[in-house]
Formats: C-alpha cells, structure tokens, sequence
C-alpha cells in the first residue's frame, strides 16, 4: 500500500514539474529574441500558456464556466501586480492585455499611418475586406466619412424614430398575445427586422426570415475557429455571408438599374460622394451594410434584453422610468409617436439606457494589432504582429470608477461624470462606434413603448448569467408578457 502511495505521489509531483516545464519552454518559444526592446523595455509580465492553444483555457474557465468574467483580469492583477497590462496568448495569438484608462485610451486612440495599432478582428473574411471596421488608414477615413454622413445626422436619428416604433408596437401587441416568450429571442427578431427596415427597406417577412437566418450563420462562424473545412461553422458561414452578399448586391443593382431612390441607409451610402466626388463602389456598400447590421443587431438586443430583465428585478427603477413617461405621454394625444424633442425631456430614460449599456457590457473587449517595431506602453515592450485586447468591461465594473459597480443603479448617472476613459462602451478614438446614438435611441423608443402600456415578469429570475459569447440571462430572459391592467 505504501509503496503504491509513494508511486502515485512521485507521478504526482513529475507531473507537475512537466506541466511547468511545458508552459516555461513555451513562453521561452514565443519570447524569443524579445527580451530586451529599446531602452531596456521588457514584454510585460504574464504567460503564454499551453502550446497552441495558450490560455484560452482559463478564459473559458472564467467565462463559461464559472461565470465570472472579471475572475480573469483579477487573477492576472493578483499574480503580476495591478499594472494594468500584461502578456498572454488568447484565440490563436501571442497578445498583450490591456486594461486601465489610459492605456485603453493610448491603444484605441491610434490610427494606423500615424499610429502602432490597427483593427485586429479576427474573421476578416466574414466581416468583408472593404467593411468600417475591416479597412484600416485612408480607406477606413473615407469608408467612415461616408457612414457617419449617413448615420448622425437629424434627419437619420428622426427616420429611425419614424421606422422603428411602429415595428415595436406591433412586436409588443404580439408578445402580448403568446403571453409567454424568451425575450432575447423576440426580441432579436425584432431589432432584426427594424435594421433592415432602416438600413434597407426590406419589409417582406420570408426574406427577413431567410436573411436573419443567415445572419445568425454568420455570427457563429465570427466566434469560431477559423478553419475553413465542409461541416465547421466557418466554413458554413463563408457560404451564408456569400448568399447575403448575393442578396444585397441585387438590391444596388436593382435600384440603379431602375433608377429607383429609397429613403434609407443604403441610398444614402450610394448617394454620397467623398472629397475628390467619388461614390463608394457595390461591393463597399454591400459590405458596409453586411456590418452595419452585424454590428448593431445583436449588440443592441442585447441591451434590450437587460432592459426588460433588469426593470423586472428593480421595481423602484420601473416605477420612477413609467412616471417619466407618463408625463411626455400625457403631453401627446392619442397613439402619437415619440420624438427628438420628447427624447431630450426624458433625463431618467436617458440615464436607464446609459446604465443599462454600462451594466451590458456587450463588447467585453477590442481586438487591435500592432504593426510597428518598437512599440512601448507604460514602458513596456509591444511586439510587432501581436494582438492587443482592450479589455474595456473591467473598467465598466471597476470599483474605482463606479461605486457598487455590479448594481444596477441609474441614479448614479445624476452627479457621475466619468473621467476620460472610463465609459468606453462605444469605444474610443477613431474606431469610436458609428451607431452609439443610434443603438442609445433605440434603447429609450424600446423602453418608452415596453414600460408605457405592458408589465413582465421572469419566470426565473435566479437563472444566471452566461458571458460567452455576450452575457446574457441563461434562459434567455423567458418571461409572461402582458398588457398592463
Ligand atoms: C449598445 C449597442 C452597441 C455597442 C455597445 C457597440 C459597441 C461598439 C464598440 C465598442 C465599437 C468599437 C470597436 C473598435 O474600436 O474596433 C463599435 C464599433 C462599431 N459599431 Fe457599434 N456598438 C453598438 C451599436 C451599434 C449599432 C446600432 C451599429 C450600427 C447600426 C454599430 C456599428 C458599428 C460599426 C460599423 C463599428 C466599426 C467602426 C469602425 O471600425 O470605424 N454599432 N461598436
């Protein structure tokens, strides 16, 4: 028996040594000829992990297993000191962590002729070669002086008031009849179909269907491995981003043959001219809309999600959103819509969807890559051809920055001003969200309609919450869904 435990202890602490040894010879690997950059400069302190799949693991463990994303940060923070950067390697490359104010700043502040970063998405190919957030220098400058002309304006924030709210009504009046729905699916759909109302006027409900079937497609090949074999959901995806392409492409194609001018983003986008009076060509339209509507369909849904999960944990909160709203409703008549102006009077809304955004935290992080020698940050070394991840969500729940920042708290939005840095949920720099005042006015219409004439309640309120891919209420926020007596 002795001798047995002996044997299995031995195995036990070879064992131990090996996996040290492994992951040493490995960060050894990736670091080599890196040791000492200009002026002494080091990598920052962290670990690359196991061979080819670095610590993807852990983030895992965090992420979907425990559930308890800032474990990950935290851990990080214990073990090399709270410096705010840190080296490690995370899905499929050698990649430096940041995460502070102002080193987030100082990363996505950078424009790639004058700068160190570029946009490091993965999945390039999905998100098409002459998207916003693909194109980087003076194609993105001109690919985005064509989007923020479309999307800013008045006159863009009032056609989306217009084209939005009767398809909330209507969608409300529906969840009511089911009387039971899970609320991150409805509304999906939702946002969904009032995307593309917008963006393309699309109205028929098969090829909406059909579309957003392909979008969720899409989505999954975004998140998975790259490896383009028949049966992966990359491969899956390339061909459903093909059949979307094929779809939008008609559309251009249809309008200019026929002459045909719509009141939508995709007019708009063909319509507008750079300096040098060039329009943007099909294929940067098409792409552009394709990531339009991937950025901000599941991104704002998920916000809405919270929204009604969130209100239907905080009564108080619910309370004082429906007395605000009674009285921009008492000042209209009957059945009128809500707009610009209303908007501007409704400072609790305002401050709900703010804290709902914050609270979200929909983009956990942001991908960069470095594409200069001889970067430095905080004194350390940032290698050529590395990612960076801004990881903007711990800043969100810092408490540093936000008192009790796991609470769900609107009020804190009266006498907070964050410091610079601290609110990244669009971003920050040149890459700063296109669609920010856009995605914060579909949240109030949404919370406007929702709380005005229906009550909710979940029907498990303890579920959980899973963060991979974006947090989310495990049971997709299911709830009875009434109107209101
Ligand atoms: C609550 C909702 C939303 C959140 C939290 C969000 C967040 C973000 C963030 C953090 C970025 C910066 C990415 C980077 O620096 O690489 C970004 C960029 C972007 N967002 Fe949003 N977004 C939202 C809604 C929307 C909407 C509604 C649209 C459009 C309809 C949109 C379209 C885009 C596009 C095209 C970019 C890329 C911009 C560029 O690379 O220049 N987003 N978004």
């Amino acid at each position: 028996m002795e001798v047995v435990t002996f044997a299995t202890s031995t195995a036990l602490v070879l064992l131990s040594f090996l996996v040290l040894y492994v992951r040493w010879i490995n960060d050894r690997w990736h670091l080599r000829g890196l040791e000492t950059g200009t002026n002494g400069s080091k990598v920052p302190p962290g670990s690359m992990g196991w061979p080819l799949i670095g610590e993807f693991l852990d983030f895992l463990w965090c992420f979907k297993f425990l559930r308890k994303p800032d474990h990950f940060i935290a851990k990080r923070k214990a073990r090399y000191g709270d410096i705010g950067i840190y080296r490690t390697h995370l899905f499929g490359y050698p990649t430096i962590i940041t995460c502070t104010p102002q080193l987030n700043k100082q990363v996505l502040g950078s424009m790639t002729e004058e700068g160190s970063f570029s946009t490091g998405w993965p999945s390039s190919q999905l998100i098409g070669n002459s998207a916003v957030a693909i194109v980087d220098g003076v194609a993105h400058k001109r690919i985005r002086r064509h989007l923020m002309e479309a999307f800013n304006s008045p006159k863009a924030l009032k056609a989306l008031l217009i084209t939005a709210q009767p398809i909330f009504i209507s969608t409300f009046e529906e969840w009511a009849s089911k009387g039971k729905i899970i609320a991150f699916e409805e509304i999906k759909t939702m946002t969904f179909y009032s995307i593309c109302d917008m963006l393309i006027s699309f109205k028929s409900k098969d090829l909406l269907d059909t579309m957003e079937r392909l979008y969720r497609g899409l989505m999954a090949g975004i998140r998975s491995m790259t490896i383009n074999v028949p049966g992966t959901a990359y491969h899956w995806a390339l061909k459903c981003r093909k059949k979307l392409t094929g779809i939008l492409l008609d559309e251009v194609r249809k309008r200019k043959e026929m002459g045909t001018q719509k009141q939508d983003f995709m007019q708009m986008m063909m319509d507008s001219t750079d300096e040098n009076g060039e329009n943007m060509s099909e294929m940067e339209v098409v792409e552009n809309i394709v990531s339009l509507i991937l950025g901000g369909y599941e991104s704002t849904s998920n916000v809405m999600t919270w929204a009604l999960y969130y209100l239907a944990k905080y009564p108080s909160v619910l309370n004082k959103l429906k007395e605000e709203i009674r009285g921009i409703t008492n000042q209209k008549s009957k059945d009128e819509l809500l707009t610009l102006e209303d908007i501007k009077e409704m400072k609790y809304t305002s401050k709900v969807a703010d804290e709902l955004i914050r609270l979200s935290n929909v983009s956990p992080f942001i991908f960069r890559r470095v594409v200069k020698d001889n970067v430095v940050l905080n004194g350390y070394k940032i290698p050529k051809n590395w990612k960076v991840i801004v990881w903007i969500r711990s800043i969100h729940v810092d408490p540093d920055y936000y008192d009790d920042p796991l609470t769900f708290n609107p009020d804190r939005w009266s006498d907070l001003k964050p410091k610079v840095g601290t609110y990244t949920v669009f971003g920050h720099g040149p890459r700063y969200c296109p669609g920010n005042n856009f995605a914060r006015l579909q949240v109030i219409m949404f919370l406007y309609h929702v709380c005005l004439k229906y009550r909710w309640e979940l029907l498990n309120p303890e579920a959980g919450v899973k963060f991979q891919p974006h947090p989310k209420p495990v049971d997709g926020a299911e709830m009875y869904f009434s109107h209101a007596k």
